[in-house]
Formats: C-alpha cells, structure tokens, sequence
C-alpha cells in the first residue's frame, strides 16, 4: 500500500501551476463500457494499434510500474511502460501523462491507486460502510472517492475489494463488506458505480477466495468447495462486474491448490468465456514471479508464462512481463497472439473509459477539489449510519443534566492521532474536528469536558500519562473512552489470532471501569473484536469501523443524541476466537444445540453457539416492532418473485431508521440448505409512534444455489421466510417454489 507521498508537496500546489500542461481535466468522466458502434470504432482502432505496435510497446501495455525516487518518464515516452501506480502528486501525474502523449502511439497510462475509502475526505471503512445497509449512501462515498482521485490525476482505482470473509482473524476483512453475499453484493455494485461515476476505472479484487484464507491468515491457501465458490465468493464479484466494473485484480493466493494467478479456470474460463468479461485483469502487488514461492514455476520467464496464459494481462510492479515476455515471444515460447489478445483488453479498458479524451489535470482544481464542503457532508451522512450501538444500559443519550463533566480518554479522539491503515498516502487534511471538541459544542456550556489520551498513540502499545487520565476519569460523571486497532494492527498483513484491544488499552480499559464511573466505550477498530468480557461492565458499547474524517463529530452527535443510531453488523461478532467462523447463515446440523445443552450435540464445551452480537444487529435509542409479515406470493414458479410485505413501527419516542430484513429459508432440499439467509433490506426512517409497510420483492431465481459445476439450481418445495430487525428475528411465514429448474450460469449480455 501507499503510504506517505503526498504531503509533502500538495502544501504548495499552487506554486506547481505553471508546470503543468493544463486542460479542463477535472472534467470528470463517468466511465463505463460503450456499447453499439462506438465498441465497434474502439475495436478497430485497437486492430489498428496491434498492427503498428512493437513487442516492446505491446509488452510495455502490459507493464504496471510504481511511482519511486529517479522515476524515469522516459521509459513512458519510448513506450516501455504503459500504466503506473501510487502517484499522487497531480504534478507528477499531469507529467507522467505528458509523456505518454508524447510516446510514438500516444496511448494514454493508467494510474492506479488504492481509494479504499477516500482520498483526502475518508469515509468508514467499507466494513462500516456496509453497517450503514444503505446502498445509495455507500455509492455517494466511493462517487466523492472517485471525483477526489480523479481530480488529482488518477484515473484507475483498485477497488472495490469484494472478498467474502467469515475470519476477523484476517486483517483486511475492513475492506470488504462482512459476513453476508446479499449484503455484499450490493455494496460491491454500489461501491464500483460509484467509482466509476467519480472518473476512476473500478478494479474489482481479489479474483478469488482471498477472504477464505486458512485461519484468516494473510496470503494463505484457500479450499473452497464449488458449491461454496460459486454461492458465496463469486457473487460479489458478478454484482461489480454486472454494475460496470472494468478491472478484475487476481488474488494472491491459492485456490484449491491453484495459485489464483495462473488460475486458467477462474480467469479466463470462468471470468472471460462464461461471464463474458471483455477488461483487463491485472495481477496484485508482485504476485506473477510469486508463482515460484507458490511451486508452479520454476523461474521468473515460466511465472510470466503462466500467468499470461492464465490470463492475467497486467503485471503489477513483478517486473517478469518486461523482462521476459519479448524474449519469449521471440523465442516462441509465448505466442504474440496470447500478447495481442492480452494487450487488446487493456487498450480496451481505456478507450472506453476514454482516457485518452481527457486533458491534464489543473493543480488549482485538484486543490479546490478536496474536501469541498459537498464531499464532507456525505461523510458525515456515512459515518452517522456506520456507527452500531451494541449495548446501552439507558446511559446514552448522555443527558447534559446529569453528563456535566465528561472525561474523554483515548488517543483516537483526535483526528491528528488517527491514521487508517488504508490511507491512500497522507493527502492532507483540513482540521477536523476531535471528539471533546464536538461533545463540548454539542452539550452546551454547562458541560465540562476533559481529554486525556491515555496511551501514547494511536496504536494503544504505551500508556502516556496514566495517572492523569485515571485521575480525569475518576472526576467525571461520565467516561467517554475511545480505543481500539489501528497502525499495524489492521489491514493488509495484520492478522492476528487474538481478537483484543492491542497493547495496553484493554488494562486502561479495566482502570476505566475500576474507577466506579460509567463508562461508554467507542471503539474503532477493522474488524469484531472479542467484548464477552465486556458485557454489563461498560454502560454502553458503540462499534465504529473507522469512522473518517467526520467520525468523531458523528460519534458525538450519536452519543448526545442528536442522532439516532442506525448502523448494524454487517458480521458476527463472536463471543470467543475459538468460535470463528461463526455466522448467520450457517448449515444446520443433524445435531442441533437444544436448550438442554446435551453433550452429543454439536456445541462447545465451554462456550455458546450464537455469537455475542449476530449480523444485522444494532440497537437504536427508540425501540422499532416488526409485525403482520404478509406474503403475497404463496405460490412462485421458478421464474417468478417472492412478494413479501412487514409492517414497521416506531413504538418509541424518538424518530429513528431502522433496517428491515427478510431472511429466507429452504427447510427440506434435495442438499443441506442454510437455517436462514437474507434476501432482502431496506432501512426506514420513521417518525416516534409512526407505522409504516414495507414491501420486499426477490426473484426466485436468488433462492437458488449452485451445483458442482457452478450450474443454479432453484429447487420445488416449501420456503420460510423470517422478518426483523436481525437476524436473529423469529417472525415467520411461508410459501412455495413449484417445479424446479437447472440453468446454466447466466451470461453476460
Ligand atoms: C494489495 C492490493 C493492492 C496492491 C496495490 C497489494 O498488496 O493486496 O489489494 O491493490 O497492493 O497497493
């Protein structure tokens, strides 16, 4: 990942200005795929460019390189490098993309970056972004993502991760968007329009199974049966690819003992002939030559062999494309015809995203483009969504009343000390508000607020001034304490086997509590941490993902009551490490858990089945009931739609959103089939006392599942479908699909 580049000289754009080569760039292209004759015109053209094209500029199509001190622009100009990665500098990007022009073909770079989630306004981490369970919200943040990367000069994104992951253990699970396919795939199609709406091409990643490594551990060997990749892993990756998406990354790791890299069989059978993917597939971080580590390739040359006949078109910063592939081709090792082919989608990627229309970008528009007033509101919007209130013992509202003097502990209240392991590169930031600032703004003057931060830094390895923030604590009505994982702690290469605060926060965590005073634990963290210990010792217990730039001003605003909370868990969180993988949508067992916690059932020993808090949970500061589930459709063909309708009400005193959720069940199939899985959401604001139906419609079609061959099956029989506010919901009805069918995968059209 990208890590520190930006800074430095985005202070003085303005003094760049005259540097540059500037046109209206910013002009910020939707991209997506043409259609009709202008993807005709573009294959000719490419016909075109393959004829003029040397090995060279063919291989250096093929070539992703990153941004380094003694870059040399020239390899751009003699064609030998073809697309680029983490610049951030619009200088750099508007220079880069000069040479390009100036090469003998002209064709414009691709410029990468990850903007997990944001560029220089940060949204919740994708996993809080799905909390939100509000699609259209989750495409506005990836759309502002797009149009920030976009005005710096990046044109390409590598996102939207859609890994299905049922391991906290793993660290990147804040990428994707938790435990449940449904979920995830809308967030995937929401998430690649919104990208692509902002002017970056999307890359959906990683192509496949990298969530289903071994014991979460990062990189690791993934078995995934058929059944199991084709109803879990792949539908995400079908959604973003169905909403428009122009990139597929490879993953690292091994699927069923095939490095996903050279994996023929995903990347080009399935992805390319089945699913009818006409872009560019590039590899990740270096993962070509890793084919040697992985044991299918003896040297570099038989990495890039393999890969590019797998079909991989892009080998990102491996550097086995360029030094080989031309020597291959001429040794006849390779055939050209695998390179044109290879060459013909990238070039396809970017003329239909028209990257060759667009001009340079102008510093001063790259500048203004950053954090507008527009980009925070929608990160406002987002990160007051995101935030899941697990437990409340009545504390929350705080009541400036009885709240007078507050305590704020923890580094993480303060913008300055927080650092999100997915930070593209250090973009700067406008002062943001901390979390004592917002709550003393918030409850008004007859509050007194204090900050201590308790451990040195973000990280929470070393207390700072301990007695003090003890002493802070022990004098407040209230404590608001602010911990939880970040630097090394989350992200890419962070798993972990032990799901605690990291260092020495939970022992500040337990002085906290030990003071006598209440206290309200807001954590930020990247994945479910293990809290059993917690409950009925902390007042009140809010999950944030990281919540972005306007977090700790959402995170007051919630803990005052000026919003209501709405987030729910997009993943389990599980009571104990030796749990995992638990979730909501497992298989049931011939020997269930009753209550009499019989020994030869399937149970632990020493701990209970369900998990501490299930997916789609969150408690709200009114109290919603869910009633009169009336189905419409008791009878569907294969083909049809389920119609489902529950009444909502808002009992309590507050108005409020709360997420409807319709969970369906097959009970007796021909295989085994879920105890139940969710079909269909939809968040409602209702006013305090307010009632209002809510209407579900899903296709038969989705109540299927998939055969060893990845053929979709919908089989005859009696359904139940269960409405609620989690997924633990007990409101039940029925119907039934008449008749079966066996079709093929559907095809793109
Ligand atoms: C990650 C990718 C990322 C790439 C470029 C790799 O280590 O696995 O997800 O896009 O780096 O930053």
């Amino acid at each position: 990942m990208p890590r520190l580049l930006l800074r430095l000289f985005l202070g003085s754009l303005a003094l760049l200005a005259p540097c540059l080569a500037v046109g209206d760039a910013a002009a910020q292209m939707p991209m997506a795929w043409k259609t009709g004759p202008e993807a005709a015109a573009i294959e000719r053209r490419i016909d075109r460019l393959l004829r003029q094209m040397t090995v060279d500029e063919k291989v250096g199509q093929l070539h992703l390189y990153g941004r380094r001190e003694g870059f040399d622009n020239g390899e751009i100009r003699s064609g030998r490098i073809g697309n680029v990665m983490n610049f951030v500098d619009p200088a750099e990007m508007a220079a880069v993309q000069k040479a390009a022009r100036e090469s003998r073909l002209k064709i414009p770079l691709l410029i990468g970056l990850d903007a997990v989630h944001g560029v220089s306004t940060y949204f919740p981490l994708p996993l809080g972004q799905a909390a939100t369970f509000n699609p259209a919200l989750v495409e506005e943040a990836a759309l502002w993502t797009g149009r920030e990367a976009r005005a710096l000069g990046i044109n390409w994104t590598f996102a939207p991760m859609v890994d299905m992951s049922r391991d906290p253990r793993w660290g990147r699970l804040l990428e994707g968007a938790g435990e449940d396919v449904h979920l995830s795939g809308i967030m995937a199609a929401a998430r690649t329009r919104g990208y692509q709406a902002g002017g970056v091409a999307a890359t959906v990643k990683h192509f496949v199974g990298y969530g289903g490594g071994e014991a979460g551990r990062d990189y690791n060997t993934a078995w995934i049966p058929a059944e199991q990749l084709h109803d879990l892993h792949l539908p995400p990756f079908r959604s973003a690819l169905d909403a428009g998406s122009l990139s597929v990354m490879a993953a690292f790791n091994s699927v069923n003992g095939m490095p996903a890299t050279a994996h023929k069989g995903m990347l080009t059978d399935l992805l390319r002939r089945q699913w009818g993917f006409r872009g560019l597939v590039v590899s990740d971080f270096g993962s070509i030559p890793e084919l040697m580590a992985h044991g299918i390739a003896r040297d570099e040359a038989e990495a890039a062999r393999k890969a590019l006949a797998a079909g991989v078109d892009i080998d990102m910063m491996g550097f086995v494309y360029s030094r080989h592939l031309a020597t291959e081709v001429r040794a006849g090792r390779v055939p050209i015809a695998q390179i044109d082919e290879a060459v013909r989608r990238v070039l396809r990627v970017k003329f239909h995203a028209g990257m060759d229309t667009i001009n340079d970008i102008d510093p001063k528009t790259a500048e203004s483009a950053l954090q507008s007033p527009p980009a925070l509101d929608a990160a406002r919007r987002a990160a007051r969504e995101s935030i899941i209130l697990l437990e409340n013992d009545g504390i929350l509202p705080l009541d400036p009343a009885r709240h007078r003097r507050v305590a704020v502990i923890g580094a993480l209240a303060r913008p300055d000390q927080e650092r999100v392991w997915t930070d593209p590169a250090g973009v700067p930031r406008k002062p943001l508000e901390s979390l004592d600032a917002a709550l003393a703004r918030l409850l008004g003057g007859g509050a007194t607020i204090s900050y201590q931060p308790g451990v040195t830094t973000y990280c929470g390895t070393e207390f700072a001034d301990r007695a003090a923030a003890i002493e802070a604590a022990s004098a407040a009505d209230v404590i608001i304490a602010k911990l939880g994982e970040d630097c090394e702690f989350m992200g890419e290469g962070a798993s972990r086997t032990r799901l605690t605060l990291p260092g020495v926060q939970d022992a500040l965590l337990e002085e906290l509590i030990g003071t006598g005073k209440p206290v309200v634990l807001v954590l930020a963290t990247g994945r479910p941490l293990v809290l059993s210990h917690l409950k009925g010792r902390v007042a009140a217990l809010v999950q944030t993902f990281h919540a972005g730039s306007e977090g700790r001003t959402a995170i007051a605003e919630v803990l005052t009551g000026a919003v209501n909370p709405s987030g729910k868990t997009p993943i389990s969180f599980p009571r104990a490490v030796g749990q995992i993988p638990v979730y909501h949508d497992h298989l049931p067992t011939g020997r269930p858990e009753t209550k009499r916690r019989f020994r030869y059932e399937s149970i632990f020993m020493d701990e209970a089945n369900q998990p501490l808090y299930p997916f789609g949970y969150g408690l709200s500061y009114t109290r919603f009931s869910i009633s009169d589930l009336r189905i419409e459709t008791p009878r569907i063909d294969p083909n049809g739609l389920l119609k489902a309708s529950v009444l909502v009400s808002n009992t309590g005193s507050r108005d409020g959103q709360e997420v409807v959720q319709l969970y369906v069940r097959q009970p007796v199939a021909s295989i085994s089939r879920p105890v139940r899985q969710l079909k269909a959401f939809d968040k409602v604001m209702l006013k305090a006392g307010a009632s209002q139906r809510v209407s579900f419609t899903v296709p038969a079609q989705a109540l299927g599942y998939h055969d060893t061959a990845g053929r979709l099956m919908v089989e005859a029989g009696g359904f139940e479908v269960h409405a609620g506010t989690s997924s633990m919901t007990e409101l039940k009805g029925e119907f039934s699909v008449s008749g079966s069918t066996r079709d093929g995968v559907r095809m793109r059209p």
